[in-house]
């Protein structure tokens, strides 16, 4: 039998009409993610000055709650510090959008682990401080990454 469960109206907003879609050709940092139960894939871009997040796209493959916690992150990290998107939790993500389905709550790590995994590469190519707890993730990512075979 199917599962029956309903979006916010703001979840089924942003599915329909994505905000900051696309790709960022000479982005600052970019992270690609993968959701290991679904195989859902998402790719963020950064163009970073000064410290702050001027501009930011993102391009994902996965389910409606995927491409809208994809949608609203962008609009909420545009603008912040390197630091305060740093913060950002999941937990802020799905507030934003009036909620998620219990069954949907993980389609929300993908936009934060995908952000996080572009501060990473910014931090990286720029020779900056990476914070313990991301170096931490981002090679649990990279493992991830090995055991399913993209790493090659
Ligand atoms: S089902 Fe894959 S991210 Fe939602």
């Amino acid at each position: 039998m199917r599962q029956q469960f309903s979006y916010s109206k703001k979840v089924l907003k942003h599915f329909r009409s994505p905000h900051n879609l696309g790709k960022i050709k000479d982005a600052d940092g970019v992270g690609e993610v993968g959701n290991l139960s679904c195989g859902d894939v998402m790719k963020l871009y950064l163009k970073v000055k000064d410290g702050v997040i001027l501009d930011v796209k993102f391009q994902t493959y996965g389910c409606a709650a995927a491409i809208a916690t994809s949608s609203i992150t962008t609009d909420l990290v545009k603008g912040k510090t390197i630091d305060e998107a740093l913060a950002m939790t999941n937990k802020e993500v799905i507030e934003s959008l009036d909620g998620l389905p219990p069954i949907k709550i993980h389609c929300s790590l993908l936009s934060v682990d995908a952000l996080n995994e572009a501060i990473y590469d910014y931090l990286n190519k720029n020779n900056k401080k990476i914070p313990e707890f991301l170096e931490k993730k981002h090679q649990r990512s990279v493992t991830l990454e090995k055991m399913e075979g993209h790493g090659a």
